[in-house]
């Protein structure tokens, strides 16, 4: 096998492994994720999507196996220094500054995760302020720009998890369940900025459970059962399988029942 890194592959999970006490949660997965495109993690609940994040991002150490970011292990690092490689993620709780305001949540983030931003004194706090404007702009939270994050309305607060994530500049979004909860309007923006992100070169790995976005926004499915890696490819040959489709649905029609 070769050993070079093939510049496609920004980030690479191989043969990885966790347990929490006897379960296992994350069971000998090996995925790519490539430069460009749009990998979409589906899965039921509890099938260990959220734990990949934790592992990729360094907020949870795994058991055995490597991430590899750009052909480098980033294992053994602080979530804070994988995030200034370029690694931003949202987290299903959203983990918002909750009483600072809005524009200050992108404010925060623009500070550690940018040395464009290191030009010091007041041109470099200017040039943050319009940034932040900007992006409050394209998530519709200009209004609310001085408003605590605690007083926003839910979509709203999904969207400053994203304005946030859009305000890091980095090179790869992991997004945990972005659009939940969403309004049919609100699905229009979020779909809007993540083409956007995507058109500007961000790679984007999404946790999602609406079939109507993965099936818009997937260049590839990752799928996901009780800690392993199912299948892994094609949007619509993976979500025509009949074996995955019984596992998805079956857990939806539990979820309901
Ligand atoms: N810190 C933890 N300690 C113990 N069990 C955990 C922990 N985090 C997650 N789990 C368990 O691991 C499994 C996978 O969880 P998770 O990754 O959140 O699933 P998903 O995001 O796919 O819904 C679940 O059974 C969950 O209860
Ligand atoms: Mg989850």
């Amino acid at each position: 096998m070769s050993t070079d890194v093939d510049p496609q592959v920004l980030l690479s999970i191989r043969n990885l492994n966790k347990s929490f006490g006897g379960l296992k949660v994350t069971d000998g997965v090996t995925m790519d994720l490539r430069a460009g495109l749009v990998t979409t993690l589906v899965g039921p609940n509890g099938a260990g999507k959220t734990t990949l994040f934790n592992q990729i991002t360094g907020h949870l150490a795994p058991d055995s196996g490597d991430i590899l970011w750009q052909g480098r292990s980033v294992l053994g690092r602080s979530h804070y220094a994988i995030a200034r490689m370029g690694v931003a993620r949202t987290f299903q709780d959203l983990r918002l500054f909750d009483q600072m305001t809005v524009e200050d949540n992108l404010l925060t983030v623009m500070e550690p995760s940018a040395w464009v931003w290191q030009r010091g004194g007041r041109a470099g706090a200017h040039a943050r302020r319009d940034r932040a404007a900007q992006i409050l702009n394209k998530t519709g939270l200009a209004d609310a720009a001085k408003v605590r994050a605690v007083e926003l309305a839910y979509a709203e607060r999904k969207f400053l998890s994203l304005a946030r994530i859009m305000a890091a500049d980095a090179k790869i979004w992991l997004l945990d369940e972005p659009a939940s909860g969403l309004d049919r309007g609100s699905y229009k923006l979020f779909l809007e900025l993540l083409r956007g992100a995507v058109g500007s070169g961000v790679t984007v790995c999404i946790i999602e459970h609406n079939l109507d976005i993965v099936l818009s926004v997937s260049d590839r499915i990752a799928f996901l059962d009780r800690g392993k890696l199912l299948a892994d490819g094609d949007p619509a040959t993976i979500l025509k399988d009949p074996h995955l489709a019984a596992i998805y649905f079956g857990e939806q029609t539990e979820a309901a029942s």
